[in-house]
């Protein structure tokens, strides 16, 4: 057995978180650190897009959020944004078989309507094609920020209202993330951030209320499955108690 079976094996099958959530930080960095250009740190994490996405479908986790493009990314120079829009396009196509054939869903969350046309439709081509895949979902967060779906959701949940549609009375905790984009997802159990920025940069603010946060140094395209599953043994190793006391959470109460 070599070490990441070693790790993997020590994990507790039966606490496997069921949603992990990922900031996915420092392509730029690594890509700097080795003389080259921001944008080949870009292509490196799509290889590890492709290994975490393999890790979670393997270790049973049923659904991989990961951040790929945020609001705020649209501010970044056009040359570093038209390479990351092509890429996207490029890396959902050819990864689309073997998605298919692991029985992963592919989910869309952000404002998707602003990604240019040519990658956008390959992204909803892998969507509609994998809709039936009852395995991994892999939410595809771009040109996403919390602050944008929250508003959309006040927005949304205005109109009703103003149209009659809704009772303000109505509108519960429940219902309002019913009109986020991840409605019926449940909320992430663990967030891990890689690139040592210990910050949340807007992202599912709501959703991740009560999951364990997890902080990296490592730079994305250098995060490997052992560090992955480090990062799930040590979610496994805290208490959840969800404003419980320890004696609570103990006595299953
Ligand atoms: C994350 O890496 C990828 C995106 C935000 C699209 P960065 O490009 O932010 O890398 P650093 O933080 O500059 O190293
Ligand atoms: C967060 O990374 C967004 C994504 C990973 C897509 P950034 O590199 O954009 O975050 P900040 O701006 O440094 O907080
Ligand atoms: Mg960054």
């Amino acid at each position: 057995m070599d070490e990441l079976q070693k790790k993997i094996a020590s994990l507790d099958k039966d606490r496997i978180p069921v949603h992990v959530a990922m900031i996915m930080d420092g392509n730029g960095r690594w890509a700097k650190r080795q003389g080259f250009e921001r944008s080949d740190g870009h292509a490196e994490g799509v290889s590890t897009v492709h290994r975490v996405t393999k890790m979670s479908s393997d270790l049973g986790i049923k659904y991989l959020t990961l951040y790929a493009f945020s609001t705020e990314n649209w501010n970044r120079p056009q040359a570093e944004v038209d390479t990351l829009m092509y890429l996207i396009g490029w890396a959902i196509e050819r990864e689309l078989p073997e998605l298919l054939e692991n029985n992963v869903r592919i989910h869309l969350l952000g404002d998707i309507e602003r990604i240019p046309e040519e990658p956008r439709k390959r992204l909803f081509y892998a969507r509609d094609t994998t809709a039936h895949c009852t395995g991994l979902q892999l939410n595809m967060c771009l040109s996403y920020s919390s602050r944008w779906e929250i508003t959309e959701a006040a927005r949304q949940l205005a109109r009703m209202a103003a149209e009659g549609k809704i009772n303000p009375d109505e509108i519960s905790e429940q219902v309002f993330s019913n009109h986020l984009t991840t409605a019926g997802i449940p909320d992430p159990d663990l967030l891990i951030r890689t690139g040592g920025e210990e910050r949340i940069s807007n992202y599912l603010l709501w959703q991740i209320a009560y999951s364990e946060l997890y902080f990296t140094p490592v730079l994305w395209p250098d995060f490997s499955n052992e560090e992955y599953v480090d990062a799930i043994l040590d979610f496994q190793n805290r208490e959840r108690r969800f404003g419980k006391t320890s004696e609570q959470v103990q006595n299953n109460e």
